[in-house]
């Protein structure tokens, strides 16, 4: 190579350096970064280097990701967005942003970014580090095979090696249980029928059997399959019904959790492997249930559909707590509200029953009109797709989440950019929620969902509803602040700004012919034609709703309210990933309006004569908007991937086969981790895991 190329390289060389200079301090400032220079004012550095980051190799910079729009900059600015000049070369320094937009949405939006950088910070590279953290969090060894699951994890790209906190919360209590019991009660937990569970029965690695088998246990057959050669014997029962089942009292979870904090142990040298001999599993040679004496324990399943479940589930809450307490309504929305509008400030309380069980028990189909309850104070082991956050079923990735279903897999055929799609929420479903009668209807979730989306109902019934305004401050304005307006009458607004309905009716008790003067049934729309909405709405049926990965995925921004636990709960943030939602929607048209904007700025008001709320002015924050969308998009391809599911099973199931051995404090993995120091600096060197002839 002659001295004149080797220049030409390097000047190429310098280029790129000056361009990647300029796009990591520039593309800090570009739209998406949006909300008036937010990300800006935090105390945290945007761009911290690599080794700081502690981010795998294979992971970019999210923060670069979410903030360099893929799609062209939106057309729509608001007009108070001081956006600095993009075209501006970069020595000259942005001018300090003088102009806030103090919205409280402003500010979730902001503390959402610091939650999740410091959730995304500190992350373990190598199988050293993963090891050790392992320990210092749970004071245990990890379980046999963590170096083949390690392997697995990476071989996958797992974006967070460390976060499987919902393994680990929901197996916790298990420790005080001793092994044998609960072997002995996940063997037979099959045997009545009406109970609702199947049982999977793992023997040499195999499926051999799988007892009241339903497609769920069929999806889970084929996650299985991926790992089954790491996992011991072991039965795994699987809840067939929608509703989750085991509330443990408060008092016997902290007994249980006392217990496994003291027995925690760390054996210098212990067995890498599951014991084989495990008495108690099914003896799978015995064919009729009727002859095999093996011992079994009560359960105490007892039936409760159509009840208060909040009687059932008070018991899991803390004597304090607002659903044991005698505290106030009012007192238990501030603890995760914000005062004005009553915005979600904690997603995590919003769906805690222990904390807005009084203010929803009636208000929510599961809570006080179950189709089914089948529950159990003993702690057993069960495996369940969610729960509410006082059961203890054991948590296992949505079903539906694997499997390739079209009403519930994400598929761009139809997804448009942001600025093509609608500018109106859609919603679509039947009147599942739970069994209803025409007295009860009308407080179901999905029923006050559609009740309060609908124009013509909202304008004939005279609702009224909050939602924020901006306050006139007059010529010399800097910041733009707001307050609240409780008069609100959205039936224009929201006619052209919804599309939703109920496609048709379903447990209903003698016959659904009592919503003829309430519904109309409209025509189902595809889960991919809804991406043609910006704003995506999604509530619980009778269970959680498993559209929930599909619209995290869209390009379209999703809404959320729900009172049920899933798996994935530990790596989405609210505002930073999705919008959150009370299950009371009162905070709806406030949020709906922040995003899509309402009426004239003060001075032009007379122009709009028909306009039924002349007091009320917000500026669109459509970028605000989009940038979520595009945050929990790119997210959930990092995150909620089918190979993270396999991850997450596959550590599930590690994690209980050592539980259910009998001894399980003296096994697992007692090294240092450097036996894979070779495959995680191989990796390295590719800049990747994965490649590298580790595939
Ligand atoms: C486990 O519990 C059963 C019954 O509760 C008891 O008989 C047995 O001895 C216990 N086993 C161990 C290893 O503690
Ligand atoms: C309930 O409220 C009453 C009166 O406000 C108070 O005296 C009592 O201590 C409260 N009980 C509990 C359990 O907080
Ligand atoms: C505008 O808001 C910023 C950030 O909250 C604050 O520091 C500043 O004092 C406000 N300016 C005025 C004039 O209120
Ligand atoms: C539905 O139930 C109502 C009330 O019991 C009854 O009057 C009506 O005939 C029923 N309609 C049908 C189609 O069964
Ligand atoms: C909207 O509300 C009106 C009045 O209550 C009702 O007649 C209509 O069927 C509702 N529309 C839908 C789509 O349910
Ligand atoms: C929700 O809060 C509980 C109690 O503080 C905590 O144990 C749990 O990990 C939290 N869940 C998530 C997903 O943050």
């Amino acid at each position: 190579m002659g001295p004149i190329e080797f220049n030409k390289k390097r000047i190429i060389l310098l280029i790129a350096g000056v361009l990647a200079f300029y796009i990591l301090y520039h593309g800090l400032s570009i739209p998406g970064a949006g909300i008036d220079d937010a990300d800006s004012q935090l105390p945290i550095p945007e761009h911290l280097t690599p080794t700081e980051h502690k981010l795998p190799p294979s992971a970019p910079d999210p923060d670069k990701i979410w903030d360099m729009p893929p799609e062209p900059s939106p057309t729509l600015e608001p007009e108070h967005a001081v956006v600095p000049s993009e075209t501006a070369p970069p020595p000259a320094p942005a001018q300090p942003a003088e102009h806030f937009d103090l919205h409280p949405i402003a500010k979730l939006m902001q503390d959402a970014d610091v939650q999740w950088r410091a959730y995304e910070s500190g992350i373990s590279m190598t199988f050293r580090q993963t090891v050790e953290k392992y320990r210092n969090k749970y004071g245990r060894h990890p379980p046999p095979g963590f170096a083949e699951w390690y392997k697995f994890a990476r071989k996958r790209d797992v974006f967070n090696i460390d976060d499987f906190e919902q393994v680990m919360d929901d197996l916790r209590p298990f420790w005080a249980i001793n092994a044998s019991e609960i072997r002995i009660r996940a063997a037979h937990m099959w045997e009545n029928f009406d109970f609702g569970i199947s049982v999977i029965h793992i023997r040499d690695h195999k499926v051999v059997k799988v007892e009241n088998p339903s497609w769920r246990s069929e999806t889970m057959e084929k996650v299985l399959d991926k790992f089954i050669k790491h996992l011991p014997d072991m039965d795994i029962p699987m809840n067939r019904l929608d509703q989750p089942r085991v509330v443990v009292p408060w008092e016997d979870m902290q007994d249980h959790l006392r217990v496994e904090y003291e027995t925690r142990v760390m054996r210098p040298e212990v067995m890498d492997s599951f014991t084989k001999d495990r008495p108690e599993l099914r003896d799978m040679s015995i064919l009729d249930k009727a002859e095999d004496h093996s011992t079994r324990l009560n359960d105490e399943w007892f039936f409760a559909p159509g009840q208060q479940y909040m009687k059932i589930a008070a018991k899991g809450c803390p004597p304090e707590s607002p659903a044991r307490s005698n505290m106030s309504i009012v007192q238990a929305d501030a603890l995760y509200k914000e005062p004005t509008v009553g915005l979600v400030t904690n997603f995590n309380l919003s769906s805690d029953l222990c904390t807005v069980g009084p203010a929803i028990q009636d208000l929510h189909g599961m809570l006080y009109s179950a189709s089914s309850i089948i529950a159990s104070h003993k702690l057993v082991p069960l495996f369940g797709e969610c729960k509410v956050n006082v059961n203890n079923d054991i948590l296992f990735p949505a079903n539906m989440y694997y499997q390739h279903d079209d009403r519930y897999d994400y598929n761009d055929k139809e997804d448009l950019d942001w600025r093509d799609k609608q500018e109106n929420i859609i919603w679509r479903g039947v009147t599942s929620g739970g069994v209803q009668l025409t007295d009860n209807w009308d407080r179901m979730h999905r029923q006050r969902l559609v009740r309060l989306l609908n124009g013509t109902y909202m304008g004939t019934a005279a609702q009224e509803v909050k939602v924020l305004t901006e306050q006139d401050a007059g010529p010399d304005k800097v910041n733009t602040t707001y307050v609240p307006f409780e008069r609100f009458q959205p039936s224009k607004f929201i006619a052209e700004h919804s599309d939703v309905g109920f496609t048709e009716p379903m447990s209903c008790l003698p016959n659904c012919s009592f919503y003829k003067d309430h519904f109309t049934w409209v025509q189902p729309v595809s889960l991919t034609a809804q991406f043609k909405s910006k704003y995506l709405i999604d509530v619980d049926g009778h269970s959680f709703s498993g559209r929930w990965h599909a619209f995290l995925q869209s390009k379209s921004l999703g809404f959320k309210a729900t009172i049920f636990r899933e798996w994935h709960d530990s790596r989405l943030l609210a505002w930073r990933h999705f919008v959150p939602v009370d299950n009371r929607y009162d905070d709806l048209y406030a949020l709906l309006t922040y995003f899509t904007g309402y009426g004239k700025p003060y001075k032009q008001h007379d122009a709009e004569p028909e306009d039924l709320n002349p007091r009320v002015f917000i500026a669109p924050h459509d970028i605000e908007a989009q940038k979520i969308a595009r945050q929990g998009r790119e997210w959930a391809n990092q995150v909620l991937r089918r190979e993270d599911i396999e991850v997450y099973m596959f550590r599930l199931l590690l994690e209980y086969g050592r539980i259910i051995d009998d001894n399980r404090d003296y096994i697992g993995y007692s090294g240092d981790g450097s036996e894979l120091d070779k495959f995680d600096a191989g990796e390295k060197d590719d800049g990747r895991w994965g490649i590298g002839g580790w595939k």
